[in-house]
């Protein structure tokens, strides 16, 4: 195999592959081969650019640590994480949608019971959080893990936070026997995405914001249904159309509720699907604390 150009490389990369015993693999790399390929020979890419490229992936994979993932990023502000998640979760109507999972969340989060603040100190506007956990004929289901965490005021996690030696904007609960929770919490505001690294980079090349609308993140677990892993958006937030990571789903976006006192109220209901074509929990082991 000698003499390779650019009309017969692809196949002889491909032909490379011919003995990949996990079939899934062989047809995973062998269709990257084919579309990295595409995508060179259709921006025609230089050398300089070429290298451009290997030298930000590089940093990308540099910017990333326990705390810290920049690919991640990456691949949320390319809305490829987006892609994904509409590609594994298409559910049938009724059913809530779901959206990123982001970086923020943390496993083992503080159990709360119905009525507890789970802002735990983070400055905001109080609010309160009703909503209950269904099946798709409107069966309550009872005991479902709920997990929720959020900015605060500041458009900050509490992971975000290096002086804080408690968690504040998260918690997990459960809903009761009429599938039914409810709890308190502040006010989510709009935050940006962290920006320092090469992916703030590639957003002020592309004069792209790293804004997200503000939103309650939620992922709720329940024998024998479809993990959930949702936000619940904010209405009237000025980046609902131009979310940074391309997460919003009308369906998703509620109205925060001012009461006569000036805290917020929030009702939202979830619908779960049932499991039959469950994908693996959606964990990560890179969970210990991250900020990005
Ligand atoms: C988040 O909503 O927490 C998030 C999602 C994607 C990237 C950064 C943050
Ligand atoms: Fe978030």
């Amino acid at each position: 195999m000698r003499n390779l150009d650019q009309y017969n490389i692809t196949q002889a990369v491909i032909a490379r592959l011919a003995q990949t015993p996990d079939p899934r693999l062989k047809q995973v790399l062998t269709s990257l081969v084919q579309h990295l390929h595409a995508f060179a020979r259709e921006v025609k890419l230089t050398e300089a650019e070429w290298a451009y490229g290997i030298d930000f992936l590089t940093r990308v994979g540099h910017t990333c640590d326990d705390q810290r993932q920049e690919f991640i990023l990456l691949s949320d502000t390319l809305g490829l994480s987006m892609l994904t998640v509409a590609l594994n979760n298409d559910k049938p109507k009724g059913c809530t949608e779901a959206t990123v999972f982001g970086p923020f969340h943390v496993e083992g989060a503080p159990q709360f019971e119905h009525g507890a603040d789970v802002a735990n100190g983070a400055p905001g506007q109080p609010c309160t959080v009703r909503g209950s956990v269904r099946a798709l004929d409107g069966t309550p289901v009872a005991g479902a893990v709920i997990d929720v965490w959020q900015a605060d005021a500041e458009g900050k996690y509490d992971v975000q936070r290096d002086d804080l030696v408690h968690a504040q904007g998260r918690g997990v609960l459960r809903s009761g026997a009429d599938g039914r929770f409810h709890f308190q919490s502040v006010v989510a505001e709009p935050y940006p995405i962290p920006d320092d690294g090469p992916v703030g980079e590639m957003l002020r090349a592309t004069k792209r914001h790293p804004w997200r609308p503000a939103h309650l993140h939620f992922r709720i677990q329940a024998p024998g249904y479809q993990t959930l892993v949702t936000h619940v958006f904010r209405d009237g937030d000025p980046y609902l159309d131009s979310d940074a990571v391309f997460g919003v789903r009308e369906s998703l976006v509620a109205n925060w509720v001012q009461q006569p006192d000036g805290s917020y109220s929030l009702d939202f209901d979830f619908v779960l699907n049932p499991a039959s074509a469950q994908a693996p929990p959606l964990t990560r082991s890179t969970e210990a604390s991250p900020t990005a």
